[in-house]
């Protein structure tokens, strides 16, 4: 099966990820605002890491996240996408969808757009059955991301995540879910 190497939607290029890319992922993740409901902000050695990760990921399942450009304007403004989860889950094995903006691009509906692309993406060429997302109560931004492209919070979902110790502010999570079906409907 031979995958897209980029998708554009009507304002964002979704893109592979470049060399270059590393200076502002360690930029992104070092910003307090865009840890607001994240363990961090991490040190550049942690961004890296980050990086290898993520290709390390890219080259043995032959997807992951994107780079969100935004065409004659900025080449990163984050990255968002499909992946596996790095921690074992309640709801694993499953296939989750993830989103991480620069502050200055939220609010422009641009999380949405790339996400949209990502679903469509996930159910039509890797033909999931199924796509996760998850994230803290109080992330409404993320959770109306959610919401917005159609999925469904799974009410018996809640789950505590396995890399906080317990009592962490950020360990309870809500779980939500989408079926190819429900694409059409968002
Ligand atoms: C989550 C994130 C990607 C959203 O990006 P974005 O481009 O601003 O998202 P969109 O503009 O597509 O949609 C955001 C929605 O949340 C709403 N929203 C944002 N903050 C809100 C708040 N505090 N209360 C209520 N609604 C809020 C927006 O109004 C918008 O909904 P609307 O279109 O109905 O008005 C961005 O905030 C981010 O990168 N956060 C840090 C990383 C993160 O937390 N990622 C998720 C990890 S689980």
């Amino acid at each position: 099966m031979s995958l897209p190497d980029s998708i554009e939607t009507d304002r964002l290029l979704l893109r592979k990820w470049r060399a270059a890319d590393r200076d502002p992922l360690a930029a992104l993740l070092a910003d307090p605002l865009y840890h607001r409901f994240m363990p961090g902000p991490s040190p550049r050695s942690a961004a890296d890491a980050q990086f290898e990760r993520i290709q390390q990921k890219i080259e043995i399942h032959g997807f992951g996240p994107w780079v969100v450009e935004l065409p004659d304007e900025a080449q990163f403004i984050g990255f968002l996408g499909l992946g596996i989860p790095r921690h074992t889950l309640p709801a694993s094995p499953c296939i989750e969808i993830g989103w991480h903006l620069i502050p200055s691009f939220w609010g422009q509906g641009y999380a949405t757009e790339g996400a949209r692309a990502s679903l469509q993406f996930g159910f039509e060429h890797l033909g999931l059955d199924e796509i996760v997302s998850f994230t803290v109560p109080a992330n409404i931004a993320s959770r109306r991301v959610m919401e917005k492209i159609g999925m469904s919070r799974d009410l018996d979902g809640d789950f505590d995540h396995p890399a906080l110790e317990p009592g962490h502010p950020l360990r309870p999570h809500v779980l939500y879910r989408i079926q190819p079906a429900e694409l059409d409907q968002a």
